[in-house]
Order: structure tokens, then sequence, then C-alpha cells
């Protein structure tokens, strides 16, 4: 998945060292690239280095032409003072090379580091490189150029890059509020809210004007529950179909409990793996990250956003900002009546969690022990 984090201005990795040094760090990165690609079967691996001369660059076109692979370089230049010291307080500072460090110190050695690069860099060159695959970003996307964009993913590539931005904000995420049917203990479904999934809406529309935000989006899914929770808030809010619940096909409305005394090989196949499981006539959590696309793309264009939306919808967000495996993903809680408060810092999201103070049932499931499992699996066959 992609990661939540600012664009770097200058890229950071093998660099400010000897040329001998440099080339046995590249050597080594690059044979990492090459285990991801073939050993992993990656579909595409970052270099993340400063390749800023035309020799650096030669080294990985040689690279990937001896073994097949497309390269596409991302140019990020900025000659903007205001921002250049502003992404030094906010990114470089707080950067792994710079942990333990005294700031000034950093702040001088990283100013070091531009100047010396100042001597050698050489720009990507419109006639000279005019056959390379590339995107240079001017002053963090105030401007951009797009050169030979080979395919179905360096198109998406760009189409990232140019949604991406570095304006700070934040990003809430909640789920509806308490449902008839999580009274009820029952999944899916499109119930209207309980009477406290309501004072919840109404917390949560207090909450949201406590963060005097004058220009917050919100969206909700298709579903009743979430339409209701926003309709507290008192401002316009869009509806997305993406954002709706996972679909639990024949389970729709059902306990686990009914599941697992209706389909107990299918519960058990579930707890197995829960995010490639998919439910008969329904969707997996896998189905869901993609349905999800649209909406993570423009989360990243957007600045201020609430998102009311559902436990396993809220899951896959979650799991995107937060760079969470898929393993864990379908884990991840997200308990009712609690807004998690997303803030992009340098290399990650700041995350709190705010419970509103309306009681609420616990529909969260643990993990269950894998052993006892795998024993009802054989069991069952
Ligand atoms: C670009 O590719 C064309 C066609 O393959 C070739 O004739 C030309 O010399 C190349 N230009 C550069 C600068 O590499
Ligand atoms: C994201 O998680 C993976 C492991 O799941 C880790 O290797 C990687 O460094 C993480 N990335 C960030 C930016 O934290
Ligand atoms: C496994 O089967 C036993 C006996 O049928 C049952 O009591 C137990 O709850 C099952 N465990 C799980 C995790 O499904």
């Amino acid at each position: 998945m992609l990661v939540c984090a600012f664009l770097n201005i200058v890229i950071l990795g093998c660099f400010f060292v000897s040329t001998s040094e440099h080339r046995t760090c590249v050597a080594a990165a690059l044979k990492d690239v090459f285990t991801y690609l073939t050993r992993y079967q990656g579909q595409v691996a970052v270099f993340d280095a400063t390749n800023t001369t035309p020799e650096r660059r030669q080294v990985i076109l040689s690279f990937a032409k001896d073994n097949g692979y497309k390269v596409f370089f991302v140019e990020s230049i900025c000659d903007d003072p205001e921002i250049i010291a502003e992404n030094i307080k906010q990114v470089k500072l707080t950067s792994p090379d710079y942990t333990d460090c005294d700031k000034e110190e950093a702040l001088v050695d990283f100013l070091k580091r531009i100047e010396c690069y100042q001597q050698t860099y050489i720009p990507l060159d419109d006639d000279t490189d005019r056959n390379l695959s590339y995107i240079k970003i001017f002053n963090v996307g105030s401007r951009y150029l797009v050169n030979k964009v080979q395919d179905h993913i360096q198109s998406r590539i760009v189409y990232y890059l140019m949604n991406i931005h570095v304006t700070p904000r934040s990003i809430y995420l909640c789920r509806h509020g308490e449902s008839e049917l999580n009274l009820l203990g029952r999944i899916g479904g499109d119930p209207g809210l309980s009477h406290r999934g309501t004072k919840f809406a109404s917390a949560l529309g207090d909450y949201m004007r406590d963060q005097s935000i004058s220009d917050l989006k919100v969206w909700t899914s298709h579903m009743k529950r979430t339409i209701q929770t926003a309709e507290f808030l008192g401002v316009q809010y869009e509806q997305w179909k993406a954002l709706n619940e996972i679909d639990a096909g024949v389970c729709e409305e059902m306990t686990y409990e009914e599941i697992q005394e209706h389909f107990p090989e299918e519960f058990a196949l579930r707890d197995q793996d829960k995010y490639r499981y998919r439910y008969p006539k329904g969707e997996s959590y896998e189905d869901l990250v993609h349905r999800l696309e649209p909406v993570i793309m423009e989360l990243e264009r957007q600045e201020n956003v609430l998102v009311i939306c559902h436990q396993a919808a809220m899951r896959c967000l979650l799991a995107y900002f937060l760079n969470k495996s898929d393993d864990e993903l379908p884990y991840l809680k997200c308990p009712l009546h609690t807004v998690l408060k997303l803030t992009p810092i340098a290399y990650g999201c700041k995350v709190e969690s705010v419970f509103l103070n309306i009681e609420a049932v616990n529909t969260h499931r643990d993990r269950p022990e894998l052993n006892k499992i795998e024993l009802n699996v054989t069991k069952d066959k």
C-alpha cells in the first residue's frame, strides 16, 4: 500500500559519502531492488537516493536494462527558500538520519548537504533525457513536467504525485452512530440509528464545531446509518457508495453465533485468513481495499475531511494511513462512538482517539487462537 507521508523535497538515501562508498551503497540497494522484484514478486520498487548526476542515473538505467525493468524518475525541484526552511524543520530533522542528533547541529549539517549537492547536481534535461520517463515536480506541486509515460503503473504514479500535498490538515474517521442491528448483534443490513446512536451523532456535531474548521468536508456512505449521523452536523455532506460497509453476502443481518451455526466451515475459513476471505455472494477485505482506492486518492487531494463510515471500511482507511499490514488490517480497533483524528506528519501520521462519551455496544471480535480453528476445520472436512 502507498504510504501517507510528506513528499521529500531532497530525496534521502545513499548520499553524502565518498564516491567509492557511494558505489558500494548503490550496489547493495540495487541488489535489494532485484531481490524484491524477483524473489518477492514485487511490482514497484522505489529506489530512494540522490541520483543527482547523469552518471548516477546511468547506473540505474543499465541495471534496469539488464533485468528488463522500466525506470520512472521522480525529480523534485525546490528553489523557494520558505518551502526549503519549512521542509528542513518538518521533515528532515525528524528523519531517521537525525535521530539522537542535536537540532542545531542537524540543521547545519543539512544545509551543508544542500550546498554540497548544488555543486554537482545536474537536473534531467529536456533534450538529452528526452527518451527517459520522468516527472519533474516544481516547488511541491506548483508546477509539473511529465515526460514519456510508458504504462498504466507510471500513469498511476503521476496521478498520485499530482494529488498529494503538504498543506497541514487532519482527517477525521469515525463510524456511524450505534444502529438498531448493532444492538441486536447483527452484521450488515441497512438499519437506522439506535437512541444512543442519535446521541452520538449530536455529540459528533458538537465535537466537530469545537474543532472550528471552516472548510470541513463531510463524507458518508450510501447507508442510512451514516447519513443519519451526518444529518446532525448541520453542514453539507457527500455520499460515496464506495464507503459502504463490506458486503457480508449470505451472512448479512446474521449474528456471529448464527453464522457459526449455519456456516461453520465458512466461519472457520474467515478466521484463518480474514483479509482474503470472501463471504459467499459478498466481499472480502481485499475487495474492499480495491473499492476504497478512489476514496483514498481523493482523501490525499483534499484538506480537512470527516469520513463517517463503517467498521470494515474504516479499518481499510486506517490501515492505509497508518501503514498496517494485510494481516493486521481486519483486526484494527475501530470502536463505535469514537473519532480517530489523523494528522499527517513527516514519516507517518499522528493519531488521536476521541471517545465521545456515549455508550455503545462493542462490535469488535479479537483474532481467535489459531490452533483451535485449525482443529475445527480439519474436523469439519
Ligand atoms: C532517443 O531515441 C531515438 C529513437 O530510438 C534515438 O534515435 C535518439 O538518438 C535517442 N535520443 C537520445 C538523446 O538518447
Ligand atoms: C510500513 O510497514 C512496513 C512493514 O509492514 C515497514 O517495513 C515500513 O518501513 C513501514 N513504512 C513506514 C513509512 O513506516
Ligand atoms: C470448535 O469446535 C468445538 C466443538 O464443536 C466448539 O465448542 C468450539 O467453539 C469451536 N471453536 C471455534 C474457534 O470455532
